[in-house]
Formats: structure tokens, C-alpha cells, sequence
């Protein structure tokens, strides 16, 4: 099965308001000849409402870069799915590594994102990813698979059409060490079959699994040819409008 290439940028805690509306107008001018990949550009929380009015009318989605998973009340600070929703996004990035890094998110705490995610009607992206010590200790698969099996814990088959999972070793973040297209598609294939086990072999088919860490146009080719990689969540280089469209057009041509 064919599955559409979907690219996404995280800006993570770039931008100031001025800086993120120049940025997605350029973003939006380069791609106007895209017809095939799905694009997605997540913005901090403070630029979503500008930069969705840039995009309303383009084929680019708005995302967020996270969320709580109460609907509303005393959490100073946070941020809910439904309060998204009404900016004009259409995802959210879940379970970041640096999130589970930095601000203690756990398998538990992503799955209850991406339920209240799913029940609000936003789309999650779901990212999974091994750190050095455990790829050296040969472990990345178990790891992979415990955050795969903790995120999707009692989500029902009818929402898997609408998560997307990024595999983002953890060692490939921002380091400019990519994973190798055989590396990323080797875990890849297995993400795919533990969704087989867990759902069954039309939904592991039809799921999206994105990679990610230090893409950039000159790695973006190889990695997305891989039968099981469908998409890249970018990093670095979303920042800049000319890197992130040179991506995408390599997206479309393999879309073809
Ligand atoms: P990077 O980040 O492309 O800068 O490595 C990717 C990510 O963290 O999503």
C-alpha cells in the first residue's frame, strides 16, 4: 500500500509572533505547487492564532507542540486540547523526547494526551525514540516498544486513522547525527508490526510513521525512500523557509 508523505515542522521555542507570521508566509508562498504531501507546521502556542491566519487558506495544517489532557480548571500554565482546537490546529506533537526529557512526561501521561487529543478532535503525532546508551546496550526495540504499547493503551481501532508516530532516536536530536535510512527503517518496520499485533495488519498498513532527527534536504531523499518511513518531523531545519520547502518538494517527487 501507498501511503502520502507527511512532513511536519517543529519549530519547538522559536519565533516571536513578528518572526513566526514572516516565517509561515514564506513557508506558504514556496509550497503553493504542493499537491500531494501533507504539511504541517507547529508553531509555540503564542504564534498559533497569527500563524493559522497566514495558512487558513493553504494546504498547510497547524500544530501544536503539546497539550494537557484536562479540559479546563485550576492547572496554571497549561494548555488544553480544546483551547487548540479553537486556534485552527488540526495536530499536536505528543510526547516530544525533550517533553519526557525536560518536564517529566511519561508513557502514562501520553496516552492520556492522546486520548483527550483524539476525543477533541485534533490529531496526535506520537513520538517514540531510543536515547544513545540504550541503542548501544541493544535495547532501542524494547524501549520503542514499551512507548508504543503505553501511548496506544486503550485506544480503539477507529482512531489509529487519525494518529501519526514519529520515530525520533533521541541521539539524532538536533545533533546533526542522522539515523541511517537502514537504521530508521529497520525500526520503522518494527513499529509497523507491533501495530499489526496491537491492532491488526490493515491499520499497522495504513498508519503514518514519520522519523525524525537532524533531517535536512540532503539527507531528506534517502530516508523518506524507505518502504516504512512516510514522512519526517523536522526540527532545525523548519526555521528556515528555503530548507523546510526543499524538503517537501523532495516529499512530492517521491509522492509522484
Ligand atoms: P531536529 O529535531 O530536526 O533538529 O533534529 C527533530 C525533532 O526534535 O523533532
Amino acid at each position: 500500500m501507498k501511503r502520502s508523505i507527511v512532513i511536519a515542522g517543529n519549530w519547538k521555542m522559536h519565533k516571536t509572533n513578528s518572526e513566526a507570521l514572516q516565517l509561515a508566509n514564506q513557508i506558504r508562498m514556496k509550497t503553493t505547487d504542493i499537491q500531494k504531501t501533507r504539511m504541517i507546521i507547529c508553531p509555540p502556542f503564542t504564534a498559533l492564532s497569527v500563524v493559522y491566519e497566514v495558512i487558513k487558506d493553504s494546504a498547510i495544517h497547524l500544530g501544536a507542540q503539546n497539550m494537557f489532557w484536562e479540559k479546563e480548571g485550576a492547572y496554571t500554565g497549561e494548555i488544553s486540547a480544546g483551547m487548540l482546537k479553537s486556534t485552527g490546529a488540526d495536530y499536536v506533537i505528543i510526547g516530544h523526547s525533550e517533553r519526557r526529557q525536560y518536564f517529566g512526561e511519561t508513557d502514562e501521561t501520553v496516552n492520556k494526551k492522546v486520548k483527550a487529543a483524539l476525543e477533541n478532535g485534533l490529531k496526535p503525532i506520537i513520538c517514540v525514540g531510543e536515547t544513545l546508551e540504550q541503542r548501544e546496550e541493544n535495547i532501542t526495540i524494547q524501549v520503542v516498544g514499551k512507548q508504543i504499547r503505553g501511548a496506544f493503551a486503550d485506544i480503539a481501532e477507529e482512531d489509529m486513522q487519525n494518529i501519526i508516530v514519529a520515530y525520533e532516536p533521541i541521539w539524532a536530536i538536533g545533533t546533526g547525527k542522522t539515523a541511517t535510512p537502514e537504521q530508521a527503517e529497520e525500526v520503522h518496520a518494527e513499529i509497523r508490526k507491533m501495530v499489526a499485533d496491537l491492532f491488526n495488519d490493515t491499520v499497522a498498513e495504513s498508519l503514518i510513521i514519520q522519523y525524525g532527527g537532524s533531517v535536512k534536504p540532503e539527507n531528506a531523499q534517502s530516508l523518506l525512500s524507505q518502504q516504512d518511513i512516510d514522512g519526517a518531523l523536522v526540527g532545525g531545519a523548519c526555521l528556515k523557509a528555503d530548507s523546510f520547502s526543499s524538503i517537501i518538494h523532495i516529499a512530492e517527487e517521491l509522492n509522484k
